[in-house]
C-alpha cells in the first residue's frame, strides 16, 4: 500500500509538473502589479532564456521534494517536505506564466531533469532524516547562489522577472532555515556531487534546450 501511494503522489506529481498544472498554495504572481517594460525583442529574448532555466530549476525541485517525500516513512518529514513542495509549485506557475509573456518556452529536457532530480530526491531520503533534510539545505543554498546571480544578470528594465525571483529566493532561504531546523545533516560527498554536477548541467542545459 505504502508503495502504491508513493507511485501515485509521484507519477501524479510528475505528469502536472511536466504539463504545466501545478496547483500551489494560491498565492497571486508577484508580477502582477508590475507594468511590463522590457521592450527590446533581443533582450526579452536573453529574459526567456534566463526564465526557461529557473523553470527548469523548479520542475527539478518539485521532483526532488516529491521523491525525498516518496522515500521517507517520517510524518512529520512529510509534512514539512509538502508544505515546501507546495511554495515550489507556486514558484513553477509563476515562471511559467513568465516564459509565456516573454513568448519562451520550457525546456524540452524537463522529463530528464525531473527523472534525475526524483532519484536523487529518493537517495537522500532512504538514508535517513538527517541526509533527506540535507539534501533540502545543499540545493536550496545553490538556488539561491543561482537566483542572485541571475538578479545580477537579468535585463535592467525586466522588473516583472525580478519580482518574481525575488520571491523565490526569500521562499528558498526559508526551506533551508526550516530544514535546519528539524535536523539537517552534512550530505554525503557522492551525493553532494551529484547534486552539484546536475544543476550546472541544468543551468547550461535548458539556457538552449
Ligand atoms: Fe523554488
Ligand atoms: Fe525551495
Amino acid at each position: 500500500m505504502d508503495f502504491l501511494d508513493h507511485a501515485i503522489l509521484s507519477v501524479d506529481n510528475a505528469l502536472r509538473t511536466l504539463s504545466g498544472q501545478s496547483r500551489g498554495s494560491g498565492r497571486p504572481n508577484p508580477a502582477a502589479e508590475e507594468p511590463d517594460s522590457l521592450l527590446r525583442p533581443w533582450e526579452r529574448r536573453r529574459a526567456g532564456r534566463m526564465m526557461r532555466v529557473n523553470h527548469a530549476g523548479e520542475v527539478m525541485a518539485q521532483a526532488l521534494y516529491t521523491g525525498q517525500e516518496a522515500g521517507s516513512k517520517d510524518a512529520e518529514l512529510r509534512a514539512a517536505l509538502r508544505r515546501a513542495r507546495s511554495e515550489e509549485e507556486d514558484h513553477l506557475r509563476w515562471c511559467e506564466e513568465r516564459l509565456q509573456e516573454l513568448h519562451s518556452r520550457p525546456s524540452l529536457l524537463g522529463p530528464f531533469w525531473y527523472a534525475t532530480a526524483w532519484g536523487m530526491g529518493f537517495a537522500a531520503a532512504r538514508r535517513g532524516r538527517g541526509s533527506n533534510l540535507g539534501l533540502v539545505v545543499a540545493v536550496e543554498n545553490l538556488v539561491e547562489e543561482h537566483l542572485k546571480e541571475h538578479l545580477q544578470d537579468l535585463p535592467l528594465e525586466d522588473e516583472r522577472s525580478r519580482r518574481i525571483l525575488e520571491q523565490m529566493e526569500s521562499d528558498e532561504v526559508g526551506h533551508a532555515e526550516k530544514a535546519e531546523e528539524l535536523g539537517a545533516e552534512p550530505l554525503p560527498l557522492p551525493l553532494r556531487l551529484a547534486m552539484q554536477g546536475l544543476s550546472k548541467m541544468m543551468t547550461r542545459g535548458a539556457l538552449w534546450i
